[in-house]
């Protein structure tokens, strides 16, 4: 079947405005839309702009906006647009570095700012630092993320509040803080406390819907909100 791709094309090296170009190609109803992007490529235009890896919904870089939802191109499938043309974006909230590719700095150094790592005094035991099956069901589904963008890219909020850390670098946040072995929950709950941090999520839930992971996130933030309420709002 034939699908026609309506493609976001922007180089700020040489292009005064963004545009889009159109692309037809021959497809199968059980491929991706990451092996339609590839033969694009490959085969009608090598000058298209686009990240991806593992093309297997485990490294995250092929996050974009599919048909105005955020998602990754390699978990969707054409079939699932039948009859409809494919319009590729990239993650809004993000800096355009050329076509579908974004900058992910700002991105990175937000989740890097919740020190998404153990805080911990005591000396690292020979092996790994055990933790209690049930203490790790707390924050099993949170470990899932995989980096990719969709959430923050499909938040209003970050339109509403530019300076919003945003729901991934909330779900990194959240998955030291609610680690049984971290050391450091309270100056954790403080981070989170602040304006730009949880209490910035307005509830929109289009995180959670987004989220190739599956990953509950707008309940992770409230998980949060409701330990902010718990051990700070009292004290
Ligand atoms: S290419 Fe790795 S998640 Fe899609």
């Amino acid at each position: 079947m034939d699908m026609h791709f309506k493609i976001f094309r922007f180089d700020p090296d040489t292009d005064r405005e963004p545009y889009y170009r159109e692309y037809l190609v021959a497809t199968e109803p059980q491929e991706r839309i990451l092996d339609c992007l590839n033969r694009i490529k490959w085969e009608q235009d090598g000058s298209l702009a686009y990240r991806m890896s593992c093309a297997h919904g485990v490294c995250g870089s092929d996050g974009m906006r599919i048909n105005g939802v955020c998602g990754l191109a390699c978990q969707k499938l054409v079939k699932d647009y039948h009859g409809s043309e494919i319009v590729l974006e990239p993650l809004p909230h993000f800096r355009i570095l050329k076509d579908l590719m974004v900058d992910m700095d700002e991105f990175l150094d937000r989740i890097k700012a919740m020190r998404p790592y153990l805080l911990a005094s005591l000396p690292a035991p020979d092996k790994e630092r055990l933790q209690d099956p049930v203490d790790r069901k707390k924050v099993e589904e949170v470990i899932r993320c995989i980096l990719c963008g969709s959430c923050n890219g499909a938040c209003p909020a970050m339109d509403e509040n530019p300076e919003y850390v945003g729901p991934a670098a909330l779900v990194w946040a959240y998955r030291y803080l609610f680690d049984s072995r971290d050391e450091r929950h309270d100056e954790r709950l403080q981070a989170v406390a602040h304006p730009n941090a949880a209490p910035s999520c307005k509830n929109y839930f289009e995180c959670t819907r987004v989220c190739p992971k599956g990953i509950p996130v707008t309940k992770s933030i409230n998980l949060m909100k409701r330990e902010i309420a718990k051990v700070l709002d009292e004290n």
